[in-house]
């Protein structure tokens, strides 16, 4: 078995532990090793899970052990909350049990200049053949295995997104912000200090995980850039890795560095890096998410061709300045098609892409000429407008986009607008909820849809569909 193969498989008791011992479960509510027993029970894991704790009996109804030695039974994952100075001895517990992976939460290591500390628990861990994540980490979520080992928010929206956070806080956060923006998540991984997993260990799970179709980093640094870039540049063929890279300003690169001790680099350094290995390097975290909610509940697209319908012209001439923008190409329609389209506009609208159905256009416009797009196989991907007016209703439209992309079936991508004020965001809510990425402004919709095109070149997506 390689190398890179085994270090993937071993990984695999991170994400799909039958055990879990949590070492410092604190029987005080609101201490971090309280919090992620809470939160292992509430979000419903159905593995064991062992609280060790030498001072107590028993932690949220669970029964509690003093050492992991003690536990009569195997232990996949352990989870470390106790002080740093604590943690050589537990872990070196956790390798005599035989445990597979270890998350350290703990602080107090390299991130404050104690290398030689964290140097030795990727010692203990080498010696027993365990893996580390962290130290220095909020933990670990997988939402296929119902795993939720971290002390952020309880509450996680189920998808595809495999995010990986250099930032502790940032990650919290952002598990909460999902909730709210409708963002599903398949894993959430703090990686903290990468004494031992780092970021290219993740990208060869997620790269085989078929629960995580897009795979979102937050970096602020990298240890081992050239191995990196060597597994993204595979793992980018497969699917799309989109990474925030911060510390792009001269401040906030000495921001990274005195918060994750990472040396930035050069910026141009790491775009270019990033792009020859297929990487797409977003430049906020609305944009990061943006892209992946296109990517995940869509189809890639199908050839080089792009249409816009929109019922007003103004957010049309925007549309178009961002296709051009984001390299999206907008096709000139053959007559035969432009006729179709005709169909669903009165006289005065236009079949010049952006397709203009007019301020006139119904629900029934919409349905119509998005089932044209769909089906015909010369058109690659959809990009949707829609601005609110008196004679629509956002929700109807929402639902005219959502049948024709269901009845038609076809394997390509669409991302819609919805421009106006809340009823549009009722509509923004529906059609996301089905997968269908939708957002307020036509320039969001373009740049995801640019994107996943960005990708797909990469990829060789194209050459895919003409074999
Ligand atoms: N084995 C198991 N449990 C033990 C042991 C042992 N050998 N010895 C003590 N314990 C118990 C303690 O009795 C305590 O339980 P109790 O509250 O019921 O008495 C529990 O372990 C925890 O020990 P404490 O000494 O109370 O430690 P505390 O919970 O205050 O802090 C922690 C531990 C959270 C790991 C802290 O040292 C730390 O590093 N905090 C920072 C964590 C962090 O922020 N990580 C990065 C996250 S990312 C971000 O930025 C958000």
């Amino acid at each position: 078995m390689s190398s890179e193969l085994k270090s993937a498989n071993q990984l695999k008791y991170l994400f799909h532990p039958k055990s879990i011992a949590v070492i410092g479960a604190s029987r005080s509510p609101g201490k971090i090793g309280h919090e992620i027993v809470r939160n292992i029970i509430g979000f419903g894991f159905d593995g064991k899970i062992y609280p060790i704790n030498p001072n107590a009996n028993e932690i949220l109804g669970l029964k509690a052990y003093p050492s992991v030695l003690n536990v009569p039974d195997e232990i996949d994952l352990a989870v470390i909350s106790v002080p740093a100075k604590i943690v050589p001895k537990v872990l070196e517990e956790c390798g005599k049990k035989g445990v597979k992976v270890v998350v350290i939460i703990s602080s107090g290591f390299s991130e404050i200049g104690n290398v030689e500390a964290e140097h030795k628990l990727v010692k203990i861990a080498r010696k027993y053949g365990m893996r580390i994540l962290g130290p220095n980490v909020f933990g670990i979520l997988y939402t296929p295995s119902k795993l939720n080992a971290t002390f952020g928010p309880m509450k996680v929206r189920k998808g595809n997104i495999a995010f990986i956070s250099q930032s502790g806080a940032l990650g919290i956060a952002l598990m909460g912000w999902t909730f709210l923006e409708r963002i599903g998540l398949s894993a959430v991984v703090s990686v903290g200090n990468k004494a031992d997993i780092e970021d290219s260990d993740l990208l060869e799970f997620f790269v085989n995980d078929p629960n995580s179709k897009v795979i979102l980093i937050y970096m602020e640094g990298l240890k081992n850039g050239r191995r990196f870039l060597e597994v993204a540049k595979k793992v980018t063929k497969v699917k799309p890795v989109i990474v925030l890279k911060a510390g792009r300003s001269k401040r906030g690169a000495i921001a990274a560095a005195s918060h994750t001790g990472s040396l930035a680099g050069s910026d141009e350094i790491y775009s270019a890096a990033f792009r020859q290995a297929g990487i797409l390097r977003a430049n906020s975290i609305q944009q990061a998410f943006d892209w992946a909610r296109t990517m995940v509940f869509q189809p890639p697209p199908i050839n080089e061709n792009c249409i816009v319908i929109t019922n007003g012209g103004g957010a049309g001439v925007i549309a178009a300045d961002a296709c051009e923008e984001y390299k999206l190409c907008l096709i000139d329609l053959p007559k035969d098609l432009a006729d179709k389209f005709r169909e669903y506009m009165p006289p005065f609208g236009s079949v010049r892409n952006p397709i203009d159905l007019t301020g006139e256009a119904t629900e029934e416009d919409y349905g119509g000429a998005i089932r044209v797009a769909l089906e015909d196989p010369r058109i690659g991907a959809i990009l949707v407008i829609y601005c609110h007016t008196a004679i629509t209703d956002p929700g109807m439209v929402a639902r005219a986009i959502v049948r024709s992309y269901i009845e038609s079936r076809a394997p390509k991508p669409i991302v819609v607008s919805f421009i106006g004020g809340v009823e549009c965001y009722e509509g923004l809510k529906l059609l996301n909820d089905v997968g269908v990425p939708a957002y307020p402004s036509p320039d969001r919709a373009a740049s995801s849809l640019g994107a996943y095109y960005r990708w797909a070149r990469y990829a060789g997506i194209f050459e895919k569909f003409k074999a």
